[in-house]
């Protein structure tokens, strides 16, 4: 919808059926106030843009918060002019957010920037879209500065300069819609003037500094005069009837008003009673937005005089409300002619504005009469303009705020520094998905971290074992072979195992198999656990005799670890088994042979070599080293087992 296009009430929502050729006659009333649904694609609801913004609140304000437009603007403070340029934001108050108001506006005060997000529908009326627009300022306030930072660094300096007495000139102007805080503002500028100005005029030292001063070292004389424009005409508010005024051509284009009341307050305190009294005598008008809206321009001179010449004059003009057609649309015709009117003086006002900042030797002030009473302030050499521009945080006045800021910002002539951008906002159904499709990522990505934590804990098991392992093959290679162990003293050899169970000590001097020696050495043989079998080389009765020699050794050392089997009872026909075909008896007799513990009942060689390591070490009380023997001994009789099964394919081959 265009901007310009007059938007219902939102209770007069329109509910059109689709221009589409076909489109079912379904029309939804806007009153409910619900979300358009989604009938189909032939189907289309037109909604005002109000509207629209209240039924996708939820929606424009989550995005507003998650864009990062505003974070990313760049910094928007203006270079100094003659033309000062302000925004104010004021606050969403809280009547407002219970009618479903929200903030539109975010005003960044360290770049000077303004952005309004406006919140609107594509022509589908389906998806929505934010358009940014950042406005840059001399200096820009948020809902959150107060009054006396705003007086700080706009009216304070200007009274400063006029109150040197040096013949300055300055005006301040407050700028935009009704209900956006002129007043308010101007108000508190006012009171902080009055303050400051009798303080800033006597204040020592200040005067005779200028050769241009007359009489320098007398506090010039205080003359305020307040006038308000409405229409065509004037009225002075300080006339207790609000009589209205006459305008003289000066013949330069100038006007003088004659028949005027000029106050002379002496004090702070008499200053700002004329200032309340001139505010009281205000005309307002009830419109539908601001019950005390203003339809008229006040002016307020303040100027300084000192044997009847003025050496400084400071003019506050708080500027009528620029009406909206929409929200004039229950006002009279005379109503509606002030809301032409207003905008009309408006313009000429923007016009002579645009000319003064951009140096222009032509001012257009005749073409109304609010800058033709503003003459002085237009043409006289080094005056100062400061322009306020207020903007009311609600998504209902979005265009409105962005009318009152580009207009603004055209008047300092720069509107290349206004950026706008444009994001799509996600629907609730969308936003839905992406939560429902972050969760399955969620998981995904905490079952991996807990694979590799797991993985962490295997690989630093592994190492453990390792570790252990190598340990015990130190233990094992530092021990003197099994012929020279008869020689060993008895306390450095493995004891026998103890019968009473009390202490039962684990034979840790099993034989590990060497990877590079061969399995079978010579002359020794490798006796297998498996009792009495043992890897044949050569012939059966040499066999026999190192088997009956190495059987001895065993027994005189007290049993190592593999010759505890001696004599078992599970030997195969070709002398070894596998553990997997042990029985529970086979494999009891076993780890009794290896760590002396008795194996739970039902247990066999198979279910024995499913046990991990640290199952082994639990089954042998903690005890890690018997646990590892019994771990690391079932593997090597595996190891074992497929030796000699090798060794026997390689003499049926015939290559030993
Ligand atoms: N910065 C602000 N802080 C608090 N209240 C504000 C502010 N600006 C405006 N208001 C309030 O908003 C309402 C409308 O302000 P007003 O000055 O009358 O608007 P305008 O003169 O632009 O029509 C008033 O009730 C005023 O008190
Ligand atoms: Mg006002």
């Amino acid at each position: 919808m265009a901007s310009g296009q007059r938007p219902a009430p939102r209770s007069q929502a329109l509910a059109r059926r689709s221009r589409s050729a076909g489109a079912p006659s379904r029309v939804k009333p806007a009153e409910t106030g619900e979300r358009p649904q989604d009938d189909g694609p032939c189907t289309r609801q037109n909604f005002d843009k109000r509207t629209s913004r209240f039924q996708n609140r939820n929606e424009f304000i989550a995005q507003i918060a998650e864009s990062s437009f505003y974070a990313k603007v760049p910094d928007g403070r203006l270079p100094r002019s003659a033309v000062h340029i302000y925004i104010r934001k004021r606050p969403l108050f809280g009547y407002e957010s219970q009618k479903g108001e929200y903030d539109v506006v975010k005003v960044d005060t360290a770049k000077a920037r303004c952005v309004v997000h406006n919140c609107l529908m594509h022509p589908d009326m389906r998806r929505m879209f934010l358009q940014h627009t950042s406005f840059p300022s001399t200096q820009a306030f948020s809902e959150l500065s107060q009054n006396a930072d705003v007086y700080a660094k706009t009216a304070g300096p200007l009274l400063q300069q006029v109150c040197r007495g040096e013949g300055d000139v300055a005006l301040l102007l407050m700028y935009g819609q009704t209900g956006s805080g002129k007043t308010f503002t101007m108000t508190a500028l006012e009171e902080a003037a009055s303050r400051d100005l009798f303080s800033a005029i006597r204040a020592p030292g200040t005067p005779g500094k200028s050769p241009k001063r007359p009489s320098a070292g007398q506090p010039p004389t205080v003359v305020v005069s307040v006038l308000e424009i409405a229409g065509r005409s004037g009225r002075d508010l300080l006339s207790p009837h609000r009589n209205e005024v006459s305008f003289v051509d000066m013949g330069d284009g100038g006007i003088q008003v004659h028949g005027i009341v000029e106050a002379t307050p002496q004090s702070p305190e008499q200053l700002l009673s004329v200032f309340q009294e001139a505010k009281s005598r205000r005309a307002t008008e009830s419109t539908a937005i601001n019950a005390t809206s203003s339809r008229s321009h006040c002016i307020t001179n303040i100027l300084l005089v000192r044997q009847n010449m003025i050496v400084g004059k400071l003019t506050l003009v708080d500027c009528a409300g620029s009406e909206r057609k929409e929200d004039s649309a229950h006002h009279t015709a005379q109503r509606r002619k002030e809301g032409a009117e207003i905008n009309s003086s408006i313009y000429a006002l923007k016009e002579c504005m645009r000319a003064m900042a951009s140096g222009a030797t032509h001012i257009p002030f005749r073409n109304h009469l609010l800058t033709r009473a503003l003459k002085d302030n237009f043409t006289t050499p080094g005056a100062q303009v400061a322009v306020i521009a207020t903007c009311s945080p609600t998504a209902t006045d979005t265009e409105h705020s962005i009318g009152t800021l580009r207009t603004v910002c055209s008047w300092r002539g720069v509107e290349d520094w206004i950026t706008t951008k444009k994001e799509d906002v996600l629907s609730q159904e969308q936003r839905r998905r992406l939560v429902t499709g972050v969760e399955p990522a969620f998981q995904n990505l905490k079952a991996n971290a807990s694979q590799a934590a797991k993985a962490e804990r295997v690989e630093a098991r592994a190492n453990d074992w390792m570790q252990k392992r190598k340990a015990l093959m130190d233990q094992k290679n530092s021990v003197p072979s099994e012929g020279s162990n008869a020689k060993r003293p008895a306390a450095s050899r493995p004891q026998p195992p103890s019968s009473s169970g009390a202490s039962r000590p684990v034979s840790l001097a099993f034989n590990p198999i060497p990877r590079d020696e061969p399995l079978t050495p010579k002359g020794a043989g490798y006796r297998s656990p498996v009792a009495g079998s043992r890897v044949r080389r050569g012939s059966a009765a040499a066999a026999n005799t190192r088997a009956t020699a190495s059987r001895d050794s065993t027994k005189a050392s007290g049993g190592d670890f593999f010759g505890g089997m001696q004599g078992m009872a599970y030997k195969k026909a070709d002398g070894v088994s596998h553990p997997k075909t042990w029985t529970h008896e086979q494999a009891s007799k076993w780890v009794m042979d290896r760590v002396h513990r008795k194996l739970p009942a039902g247990t066999d060689g198979k279910a024995l070599l499913r046990w991990s390591h640290a199952k082994c070490v639990t089954f042998c009380d903690k005890d890690e080293k018997a646990g590892l023997v019994m771990f690391n001994g079932l593997r090597l009789e595996v190891d074992h087992v497929a030796a000699v099964e090798k060794e026997k394919r390689q003499q049926i081959l015939g290559r030993k």
